[in-house]
């Protein structure tokens, strides 16, 4: 039998990400001034490394449960209540990136459509393409917010999920209560299940008291959070997703099949990391944040980032994937907002970085503009 190709139909119909051009592209440029980068800047917490290091040398290096270490799972079920979360049960998995495919794998039929507001985190649409769902993008430009009536037009019978993120990858918006109230709202009238991928929760730079979250205005919402952002634990590769029961128990024995458990010792650790204060941290990125913001405002049509550590403007000429080649030949590093939307005005900027290169990007983005 001959083949074109061993891949199969379903891969080769996911295209390949956006980003990669533009690595490919940055590979060649010799010491760039790097604000593409979606990790924090600094190292894992001592406290916390030490906490690993202690576990390895324990010998806690074998597989654990496939849901988690129940005081882990335990800790994050009290971390979200008290927040006002509601979830009957919470899972581990290797990041949210991880949770994200159990969930999707769990609820999905085929032909099932997941509503998203764009601009969104990239890996949404390949992992619901995978598992043979339907993206649905609905805009939000130019503010990024989320109206009832754009939200509604992208529901169709078969809208199984709205898949919410804030504070969001690349905008740097984190929704109002009331705009949490209208996806509550629709998702309720149609019983959809809600996802939100809460991994920035930390980051929150402006009337932090107010910040609500999606699972507490609406029960059939699955929160996804993690290590990653907060504690600096990207390699460490740990998350969660906390939930209805029904769902999460499914993901617990698809864990099974599918990664068989999580990383042992930086279960451990995690443990720790809640009690860990962030606060400083979250100054310093605050801090950063006013910088990038007060650097740009007057050149560039912009949006003050209210959380996570990217910044999204408008780039003048409205291309912005010609812009980022434009950027990288004066060795700037930014990422095309195309790859995070259907509109290619935007560039996202990470401002994830040391105060000298951020100054030094900012200078650039100056010229650019
Ligand atoms: C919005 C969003 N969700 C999920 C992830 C994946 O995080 P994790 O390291 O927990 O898999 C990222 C990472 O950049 C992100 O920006």
């Amino acid at each position: 039998m001959k083949k074109d190709s061993y891949l199969s139909k379903k891969v080769q119909s996911v295209r390949p990400s956006g980003v990669r051009r533009i690595f490919d592209m940055a590979s060649s440029v010799k010491d760039p001034i790097n604000l593409s980068i979606g990790e924090p800047h600094f190292d894992i917490p001592t406290p916390l490394k030490k906490e690993g290091i202690k576990w390895i040398e324990a010998g806690f290096n074998k597989y654990t449960p496939s849901g988690g270490i129940p005081e882990l799972r335990q800790k994050v079920i009290e971390h979200l209540r008290k927040k006002g979360v509601m979830c009957e049960d919470a899972i581990i998995t290797p990041g949210v990136t991880g949770g994200l495919l159990l969930a999707f794998m769990v609820v999905l039929n085929p032909g099932d459509e997941v509503v998203i507001p764009d601009p969104y985190f990239v890996l949404y649409e390949y992992q619901i393409q995978l598992l043979g769902g339907k993206p649905v993008f609905f805009d939000t430009y130019p503010d990024f917010r989320i109206r009832e009536e754009a939200l509604t037009r992208a529901i169709s019978k078969k809208t199984k999920v709205i898949l919410i993120n804030s504070p969001n990858n690349p905008t740097g918006t984190v929704y109002t209560k009331e705009e949490l109230q209208i996806v509550a709202r629709v998702a309720k009238k149609r019983n959809i299940l809600v996802f939100s991928d809460d991994i920035y929760d930390a980051y929150v730079y402006d009337n932090e008291e107010e910040r609500i979250y999606m699972g507490a205005l609406y029960e059939n919402t699955l929160t996804f959070g993690g290590f990653s952002k907060t504690w600096a634990m990207t390699g460490w590769r740990l998350g969660y997703v906390a939930g209805p029961k029904e769902v999460i128990n499914c993901m617990v024995t698809m864990q099974q099949y599918v990664f068989s458990s999580v990383n042992s010792f930086a279960q451990k650790a995690a443990l720790l990391a809640f009690d860990y204060d962030t606060t400083n941290i979250i100054q310093e990125y605050r801090r950063k944040r006013d910088l990038i913001y007060e650097g740009l405002k007057d050149k560039y049509v912009v949006q003050k980032p209210k959380g996570a550590y990217y910044i999204f403007p408008e780039v003048p000429g409205g291309d912005g994937d010609s812009f980022v080649e434009k950027a990288l030949r004066e060795k700037l590093f930014v990422i095309p907002g195309s790859v995070f939307s259907k509109r290619k005005s935007h560039i996202r900027i990470s401002f994830a970085q040391d105060e000298e290169t951020l100054v030094r990007g900012i200078e650039i983005l100056r010229k650019l503009a």
